[in-house]
């Protein structure tokens, strides 16, 4: 990265001191991450978020969905910020509230909204969460998708459904690789097609019922990949996120979250092969640590995720630099009702067992 810059960074956080705690989530490129107090996959950023209750300014180095998620864990009076405003999620994009609401209505119509529990990802919109916390439903991550989905199954009784938003890999994988459903209990929601895409007769009999999100990163991955890796490299291991499609997660040895993997690659015994399929700003950065290790991305293509990228050396050094100059710029601020919502559902998330 460019020396002027780091020195920059390294300079106004050194002037902001203890005012100032900078989050990056894994995928961030090196260039940021190198100057995050913490680091972390969703969840432990979500807990980390509320552990400095002096900080002034939260310094979020993620995206858009993280940061709210960042400011309705913190104190009214901390500032998250977050470098670029343009940091969005795809996934989250794909589930709008006015989407979810109609769901519900038809949910409603089919006679069965008292039994559903809707669970969201993390990779949600402060308002999606919301709806969760005022539906008796929470929120979860890829660290924890099982034991939410085990306590929303305890919800209500025999007969409950899960609305799960808005990634259908990771709630299909979660529930048929953790749980033991099959395939046949889980339906997909096209939000924009009546009934989802789905006959009355599929609605009444689904367990799962699977928005039709996915996220443009990892559900590039293919199987076909890793058949052509594991003929070309003897003794592979494959390791991948549950974001990733049911066909790749079932073809591969490890499944789990960034902070899972990073783990597991910590851990690997010397001179073994791994094939990660993960965001590639990560992959890269766990290749570096292990030279001694064979580490090879899941993918023919260079794949980042687009909107993490954005986060970059000029944006963060903007935003720290308008801190020292006395100007909080890119504040990330729910709403109070939204909060409120949204809070309860983080809170039952955070409340899990384990
Ligand atoms: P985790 O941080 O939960 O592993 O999720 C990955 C991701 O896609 C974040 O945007
Ligand atoms: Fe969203 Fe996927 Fe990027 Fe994560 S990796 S921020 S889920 S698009």
């Amino acid at each position: 990265s460019d020396p002027d810059l780091v020195a920059r960074a390294t300079a106004a956080k050194a002037a902001l001191g203890e005012r100032v705690f900078v989050l990056g989530h894994h995928y961030q490129r090196d260039e940021v991450i190198q100057f995050a107090d913490v680091t972390g996959d969703s969840f432990k950023l979500a807990r980390d978020a509320a552990a400095r209750p002096e900080a002034e300014f939260i310094v979020f180095c993620g995206v858009h969905f993280m940061a709210e998620s960042a400011d309705i864990l913190t104190a009214p009076e901390q500032k998250v910020i977050l470098p670029d405003l343009a940091a969005g999620c795809s996934m989250a994009d794909m589930a709008r509230l006015a989407q979810v609401e109609d769901t519900w209505a038809a949910l409603e119509e089919a006679g069965i909204a008292d039994v559903v529990v809707p669970i969201t990802y993390m990779n949600s919109s402060a308002d999606i969460k919301a709806f969760c916390g005022k539906h008796d439903g929470a929120v979860c991550t890829s660290s924890n998708a099982d034991v939410a989905l085990e306590w929303a199954f305890a919800q209500k009784g025999e007969g409950t459904k899960v609305l799960f938003l808005p990634d259908q890999h990771l709630g299909r994988n979660t529930a048929v690789l953790k749980m033991g459903f099959s395939l046949e209990d889980c339906i997909v929601w096209d939000p924009r097609l009546p009934g989802g895409g789905n006959t009355p007769e599929q609605i009444q009999a689904a367990r799962m019922i699977l928005w039709k999100g996915h996220c443009s990163v990892h559900g590039r991955f293919s199987p076909d990949v890793i058949d052509e890796l594991r003929a070309k490299i003897p003794d592979l291991n494959v390791i991948v996120h549950p974001e990733c499609q049911y066909e790749v997660v079932t073809k591969a040895d490890l499944v789990g979250s960034t902070e899972f993997i990073i783990k597991q690659i910590e851990a690997a015994p010397a001179g073994t092969s791994w094939a990660i399929g993960t965001e590639l700003n990560l992959v890269k950065r766990l290749a570096e640590a292990r030279p001694d290790l064979n580490i090879v991305f899941l993918d023919r293509n260079v794949c980042y995720c687009s909107t993490m990228n954005r986060i970059d050396l000029p944006h963060l050094v903007w935003a720290l630099e308008s801190l020292v100059n006395g100007e909080v710029p890119n504040v990330i601020e729910v709403d109070p009702d939204t909060e409120h919502w949204a809070n309860i559902a983080l809170q039952r998330m955070l409340d899990l067992p384990g």
